[in-house]
């Protein structure tokens, strides 16, 4: 259980955690460019289907220099709000590759989206109505809800019959009749059950339910069949990859066959985000204390869950990785402890009776597989600073990629 995930792939490159801590200070997050590209390719080569194309779900990170690397894989981006549009722009994405999943909002935020050019996927019969007020004549795409789910936590279960998302597939005469009313021309139907699965065989079982309406719509240029794909957390477990190479090998024919059917070559997207990013990120911090409290053992650090809020929030599982304050130290013994951060609540836990290396305090950790709903879902939180962002590049080179934030970053919108 030694650090063999960031070893073994020479995550760090010409540099080492203790140099970048003292380059950049801490917390700080760490992006490995070589892996972030060998990911996207696993994804855009997915299936041998040929109008297939794959939509990176930027709300999992939504760094400029991640974006624009993403973007040469040759992957387009959905966006859920005003501002990711605006990063994706600034990115380099062009509106025709972006593809907004709407829930839930304002007319100004509809009217803002379609001046952009940009395609929305609509989410209920009375947003279809307003787009339809709004742009008749218009093109949309509209999302269904399936009736199956999945998810690492019901949280983040976005379909079936305990969500806010999605069209209910009995509405469907509805969304036609709506559609007819303001001449919408439904181009894209799409829909997402959840956020991580392991065994491609769930989502597959979706995608034929969607599949199994798609052809009361007649004018489809694409079906997207969401995102959700499942990384390893658990590695130093052994936990095995989810099988891209089967899952496409069983998607390919069931998208080929459906067209052959439907009459047309419609584009097949997939929008993942987890993916794509998770396992390029390793958040690194300073272990400051050690304490024993009611006979557990405390390894005291500056990973909050301002830096990373996936423990706090889900319960979620990182593997955590110690680099000894001597470089030379190989450590032998292995202890149980929680690793806790220095935010002002109990619930400030990143793992709970993890068994690992004995820690000394001046080592630092690195929490691994936190590039995506990490640095985006990190918050200034007790008033503490965001920590920048370094990419290690394809040469083995260390980059800012995001500043740390300053005081004065904490006093920005005060009025004098
Ligand atoms: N498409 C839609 C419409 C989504 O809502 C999401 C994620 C995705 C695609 C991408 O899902 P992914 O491939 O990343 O699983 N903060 C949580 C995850 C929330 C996911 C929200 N929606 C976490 O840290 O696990």
């Amino acid at each position: 259980m030694d650090n063999y995930f960031t070893s073994l792939i020479s995550f760090y490159g010409n540099t080492s955690p203790r140099e970048l801590i003292k380059k950049y200070g801490s917390p700080l997050y760490v992006y490995n460019e070589s892996i972030l590209r060998q990911r996207c390719r696993e994804m855009v080569s997915l299936v041998s289907y040929p109008r297939f194309s794959v939509n990176y779900s930027c709300k999992a990170n939504t760094n400029l220099e991640l974006l624009r690397i993403i973007r040469q894989e040759g992957i387009h981006a959905d966006a859920i709000s005003p501002g990711e549009v605006h990063i994706l722009l600034e990115a380099g994405y062009k509106p025709e590759e972006i593809f907004y999943i709407s829930n839930n909002i304002s007319k100004e935020e509809m009217r803002t989206i379609i001046d952009k050019g940009i395609l929305i996927s609509i989410d209920s019969l009375s947003q279809l109505e307003q787009y339809g007020e709004m742009n008749p004549g218009g093109s949309v795409s509209i999302r269904l809800n399936p009736g199956l789910g999945v998810g690492h936590h019901k949280k983040v279960i976005t379909a079936g019959d305990d969500t806010k998302f999605g069209i209910d597939l009995e509405l469907i005469p509805r969304v036609k009749e709506i559609a007819r009313k303001y001449e919408l021309k439904i181009v894209g139907i799409n829909h997402h059950l959840g956020s991580l699965f392991m065994e491609g065989d769930v989502f597959i079982e979706g995608a034929k339910l969607l599949l199994s309406v798609a052809k009361e719509f007649s004018d489809l240029d694409f079906i997207d069949i969401g995102g959700g794909f499942g990384i390893p957390y658990r590695k130093q477990e052994n936990e095995p990859r989810l099988d891209l190479r089967n899952f496409g090998k069983k998607l390919s024919p069931i998208l080929e066959n459906w067209a052959k059917e439907y009459g047309k070559q419609v584009e097949f997207i997939v929008e993942p985000g987890r993916y794509i990013v998770a396992e390029s990120g390793v958040v690194l911090g300073k272990v400051h204390t050690i304490k024993e409290n009611h006979s557990t053992s405390y390894i005291g650090t500056d990973i909050g869950f301002n830096v990373l809020a996936r423990p706090m929030l889900y319960d979620a599982h990182h593997d955590i990785e110690v680099y000894k304050i001597n470089e030379n130290c190989l450590e032998k013994n292995y202890n149980k402890v929680t690793i806790v951060g220095n935010i002002c609540e109990s619930g400030d836990i990143i793992a709970r009776d993890r068994l690992l290396p004995e820690i000394a305090e001046g080592d630092i950790i690195g929490i691994v597989d936190a590039g995506a709903y990490g640095y985006c879902m990190s918050s200034n939180y007790n008033s503490r600073l965001r920590p920048a962002e370094v990419l290690i590049t394809a040469e083995g080179k260390d980059v800012l990629i995001r500043r740390r934030d300053t005081l004065d970053d904490l006093m920005r919108g005060f009025l004098p």
